[in-house]
């Protein structure tokens, strides 16, 4: 009898055991305790903080309720008095409220440090537009000015607008290195919130107002400068750095809609890429560009063909490119930078979408282990997104536009049409 009971509190534990060891995922894109910049760096202090005062208070009143348990419980023909009762003894009750207040003021002070800290957007030189980007499109208004983003939640993806550099992308953020970023919260329909686990989070984006908060992946030089104690003359100092934010930093980030949102709020996620000014540089221009025709035809001219003759217009691409404007109707809700008819904003913007190493919100993964683009996947990520929309992300308004494989029976389009539709858009990289 003693032994099985053994077995059962040892099958027990291990269960325990089984559960909290599912959170060590050892995948660290999303890990908070991995952080890589000052603001999940401040959050993570705090957390350390409010755990060892927790962990404290929960060994010391275990303690003393388990010593309490043993020691004075009732034994067969039991005839000691009760022991001394300690209600109203003022020294020991004005000792346990010094004792609690004590311990909220350790768990404040740095509660209300963190607080101003990630409200307060630094203002560095470093930080400011004029002193890092060097790419075109920038006026002397807001040179001054640090980079600002709008994100705008969407049920269910995320819209990234860079109104100083005219541009827009869609579910891949793509930000500087060791750059403080301001970071402007509106959200189209519901509530969603704004997480990016490694790098900073949470702020929620509410319909009818503008969310603010700050975001950096790295520390600034200065921080850096202090925490890894380099000298040396500036250049060297600069070249450390860059090696520094190369080495640690660059990489690509998962972020999370962080506020239950509707039916597809688990498949709301993001990316970020974190790269260097030069990159950040080349992106933005990329973006600005867009796409040109396919068969390196100039748009007027495509479109004067497809207009009066479209069956000159021959290949899988440039029918692909002719379903996407009109039997499936992608340009009425997507724009395509270039495309001067491509100019949809009621869904995410496709330019460079074949560059992006996601789809549907990060839900779709298509990126290999090196970091580059398996374009296998993402033909079938394609493929399948735009056959089953509602499979892959229940309840999303590509679905009820009767987007791609949904709709009425003689509406659909063919396999044969999506496949095409699917290899044009591979073509936007
Ligand atoms: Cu958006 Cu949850």
């Amino acid at each position: 009898m003693k032994h099985s009971f053994r077995g059962l509190i040892a099958l027990v534990f291990s269960l325990i055991a089984l559960v909290f060891s599912a959170g060590c995922d050892t995948n660290t894109r999303m890990s908070t305790f991995d952080t890589k910049g000052p603001i999940a760096e401040a959050q993570l202090d705090l957390f350390m903080v409010t755990i060892w005062v927790s962990l404290f208070i929960f060994v010391l009143v275990g303690a003393v309720y388990i010593v309490a348990m043993f020691k004075f419980r009732e034994r067969k023909n039991d005839d000691r008095p009760l022991p001394v009762q300690g209600h109203g003894n003022p020294l020991i009750e004005i000792a346990l409220i010094g004792a609690s207040i004590l311990l909220l003021v350790i768990v404040a002070v740095p509660t209300l440090r963190a607080i101003w800290y990630t409200h307060d957007f630094p203002v560095t030189e470093e930080s400011k537009l004029g002193a890092w980007y060097q790419g075109e499109g920038l006026s002397v208004a807001e040179e001054d000015k640090p980079l600002t983003i709008r994100v705008e939640g969407y049920q269910w993806w995320w819209g990234f607008a860079y109104p100083q550099l005219g541009i827009t992308t869609a579910n891949e953020l793509i930000i500087p290195a060791g750059k403080a970023i301001r970071l402007e919260l509106r959200s189209k329909d519901v509530i969603h919130s704004f997480w990016l686990p490694r790098i900073a989070g949470k702020v929620d984006l509410i319909p009818g107002r503008s969310n603010g908060m700050w975001i950096q992946a790295g520390d600034s030089i200065e921080d850096w400068q202090a925490k890894s104690g380099a000298t040396g003359s500036d250049e060297e100092l600069r070249a450390a750095y860059a090696r520094y934010l190369q080495e640690e930093i660059h990489n690509y980030y998962y972020g999370q809609c962080a506020e239950y949102c509707g039916d597809s709020h688990a498949r709301m996620l993001f990316r970020a890429s974190v790269v260097s000014d030069d990159d950040f540089a080349s992106w933005v221009s990329e973006i600005k560009t867009g796409h040109q025709a396919p068969d390196g035809m100039a748009w007027e001219e495509w479109y004067a063909t497809n207009d009066e003759s479209p069956e000159k217009l021959t290949g899988d691409i440039n029918e692909g490119l002719q379903l996407f404007m009109s039997r499936g109707k992608c340009a009425t809700c997507h724009a395509v930078n270039g495309n001067p008819r491509a100019v949809g904003v009621a869904g995410p913007n496709l330019t460079k979408l074949a560059s992006r190493q996601s789809l549907a919100a990060g839900w779709l993964n298509h990126r290999a282990e090196d970091g580059s683009v398996d374009v296998e996947q993402q033909y079938a990520n394609f493929f399948k997104w735009i056959k089953e929309p509602d499979t892959v992300k229940p309840g999303n308004l590509m679905w009820k536009a009767n987007g791609g494989g949904i709709g009425e029976l003689d509406e659909l389009l063919t396999d044969d049409e999506i496949h095409k539709i699917s290899l044009y858009l591979q073509t936007l990289k």
